[in-house]
């Protein structure tokens, strides 16, 4: 008798002892999930990242003449970037950096800005100057359309970007990402021969993928 009574008392305190055990292994999962979500909440608050702004606010277009002769672009194009890192706590290393200027989808130069260390709330500016010459392939479409822009006097100019950075965030740099800017330009040719009258307009860059 004295038996069977210690049995049952020892099943009910090892029910009450796994039931409690649960509850409070659940209780310690539910704190730290709580824990790391405020974390993260008051990190994101304080580092809340924003996107950096790519702006070509100068673009000086001296030559884009094309012969069809010997299929060879001659240009010179120099521009102005202005690089805008809006946050209060990230700062940004620029580690390489690759210009492309296109006209008409063909890649005719390539320029590589040195790499640099931007601090937070800081502007920089990046003036890589296109210059040379460059055999560049234009079917039919494209040499009339070169045609319409030349007496146009404005060529349009696409820039892309392609950035390897790095983020430093108090004493962490996280990294690589590797960022694609694309900028669609609209360069008035200023040449002695031809000027045209209008004037470049600042022309804001977008992220590509
Ligand atoms: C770029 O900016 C500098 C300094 O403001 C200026 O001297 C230069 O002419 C600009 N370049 C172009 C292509 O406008
Ligand atoms: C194009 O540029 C080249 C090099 O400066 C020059 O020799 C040629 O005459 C130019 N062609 C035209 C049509 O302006
Ligand atoms: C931006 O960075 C440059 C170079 O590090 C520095 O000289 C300049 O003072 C900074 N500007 C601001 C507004 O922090
Ligand atoms: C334009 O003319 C100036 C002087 O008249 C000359 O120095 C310059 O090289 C010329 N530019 C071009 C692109 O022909």
């Amino acid at each position: 008798m004295g038996s069977k009574g210690g049995c049952g008392c020892c099943s009910c305190l090892c029910g009450c002892l796994f039931s409690c055990l649960l509850s409070l292994i659940f209780q310690i999962l539910f704190t730290l999930l709580v824990i790391v979500a405020l974390v993260g909440f008051v990190f994101w608050l304080l580092f809340r990242p924003n996107e950096v702004k790519f702006r070509v606010t100068d673009a000086s277009l001296t030559q884009f003449n094309f012969s069809t002769a010997d299929n060879t672009l001659h240009y010179n194009l120099a521009l102005n970037i202005s690089v805008r890192n809006p946050n209060k706590r990230i700062g940004i290393y620029y580690d390489s950096i690759e210009a492309n200027a296109y006209y008409q989808g063909q890649r005719f130069d390539t320029e590589t800005p040195a790499p640099f260390y931007q601090g937070h709330k800081n502007t920089s500016v990046l003036s890589p100057v296109f210059k040379g010459q460059q055999l560049v392939t234009l079917g039919a479409t494209e040499v009339s359309n070169f045609d319409s822009d030349k007496s146009a006097g404005i060529f349009g100019i696409t820039l892309k970007l392609k950035l390897r950075i790095r983020f430093k965030v108090g004493w962490f740099k996280v990294g690589h990402f590797k960022p694609k800017i694309k900028c669609g330009l609209n360069v008035p040719l200023k040449s002695n021969a031809t000027s045209s009258p209008a004037t470049f307009e600042s022309t804001k860059c977008s992220f590509a993928f």
